[in-house]
């Protein structure tokens, strides 16, 4: 046999696939209770082992991985988790992102139809995705790993924001960026513009939250002729403009936003950006990309340009853009406005 020279190296390709098989490791490691035992501690495999009842062969070698991508450290002999899983794999932390890895390991495979959906078979985007306790569950989750802390330190340093008193936060869902910008400003009352069926759940779940009295969901279908109310000093909108950006319809939107806000109120935006720096990031990016156009869904990006220059021909000026931060699970593009004139 005359063996083929080889040019590159297959071993890229083989490291990619077996990285394919770590949602389902993590999330065996979580089911295992192995984050939960080790949380606050320092154990031997052995140790590990009792606490899980699991076999000390397999659960050494299960470490190993574990070691290697950093979720757990082993010292003397012993391991315990690192700062990120401590934080985002633990049980009862807060921010914890099971539901995530549990999404990435269990169920169908978003790609499952991408075959189709490249031969121009795509199906048809059901907004019903968005009504269920489970879904608006999840999106609060992942957005306390970082985009809300985001958004509040960007809107508590905007000249303005402090002495706001009326806010609307479309396309809100439960309210979660609300009661958190509640928090910075206790004179602040937010009216939460979302579908019907997620204000009832809105209702159910956050009416014993704190400042849940200076909230008030009005339900909204953006597709109708509805008014979103008045006398705004601060329009928050946050992971909802990807939708009518592709026409004229986000003009025409800004410009009903504008007249629903006082002169010299502010507009602040978060959406995912178009670009960004870090390598990995962009790969994740892309491929959050493709996953929503063959789900039907438009875009999930919206270039920070295309923005600003649809709100100067609705009456903004006085952009502020920060860099997007790139530690949170998609870098999100800020963005603070001020309505400088009326507009028809
Ligand atoms: C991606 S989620 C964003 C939620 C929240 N603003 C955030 O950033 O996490 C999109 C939101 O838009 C709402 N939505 C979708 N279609 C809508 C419509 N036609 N009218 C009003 N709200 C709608 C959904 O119910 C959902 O809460």
């Amino acid at each position: 046999m005359k063996l083929p020279v080889l040019n590159s190296p297959y071993s890229q390709i083989n490291n990619l696939l077996y990285k394919s098989y770590l949602p389902k490791i993590i999330n065996s490691a979580i089911e295992t209770g192995l984050f939960d035992a080790l949380s606050g501690k320092s154990l031997s495999l052995d140790e590990v082992a009792k606490e899980l009842n699991s076999d000390a062969h397999i659960t050494d070698a299960l470490l190993q991985i574990l070691v290697a991508i950093d979720f757990v450290k082993k010292q003397d002999d012993c391991y315990s988790l690192t700062v990120l899983s401590e934080e985002y794999l633990v049980s009862n932390s807060v921010v914890n992102q099971l539901r995530a890895v549990k999404m990435f390991s269990k169920g169908a495979n978003p790609f499952d139809d991408l075959a189709q959906a490249l031969r121009g078979n795509i199906r048809r985007f059901d907004s019903k995705l968005w009504v269920s306790e489970q879904t608006v569950l999840a999106m609060e989750q992942s957005a306390k790993a970082g985009e809300i802390q985001a958004a509040v330190s960007f809107v508590k340093s905007i000249p303005g924001f402090h002495e706001a008193t009326k806010m609307c936060d479309f396309a809100g869902s439960t309210g979660y960026y609300s009661f958190a910008l509640l928090q910075e400003n206790t004179s602040l009352h937010s009216h939460v513009y979302d579908l019907p069926e997620i204000c009832a759940l809105a209702r159910k779940l956050k009416y014993e939250e704190e400042s849940c009295d200076r909230i008030t969901y009005h339900d909204f279908d953006s597709s109708g002729i509805g008014s979103f109310g008045g006398g705004y000093d601060v329009f928050f909108i946050s992971r909802f403009l990807y939708e009518c950006r592709t026409d004229r319809s986000l003009l025409t939107f800004l410009k009903k936003v504008n007249n629903s806000m006082k002169p010299g109120g502010l507009f602040i935006s978060s959406h995912i950006s178009s670009s960004c720096a870090n390598k990995e990031s962009c790969l994740t990016l892309v491929i959050a990309e493709l996953m929503t156009r063959s789900k039907g869904y438009p875009t999930y990006m919206l270039p920070v340009e295309t923005l600003k220059e649809a709100l100067n021909g609705a009456g903004f000026g006085e952009f502020t853009t920060p860099q997007p931060d790139e530690d949170i699970a998609f870098p999100v593009q800020l963005l603070s406005a001020k309505k400088v004139k009326d507009v028809e």
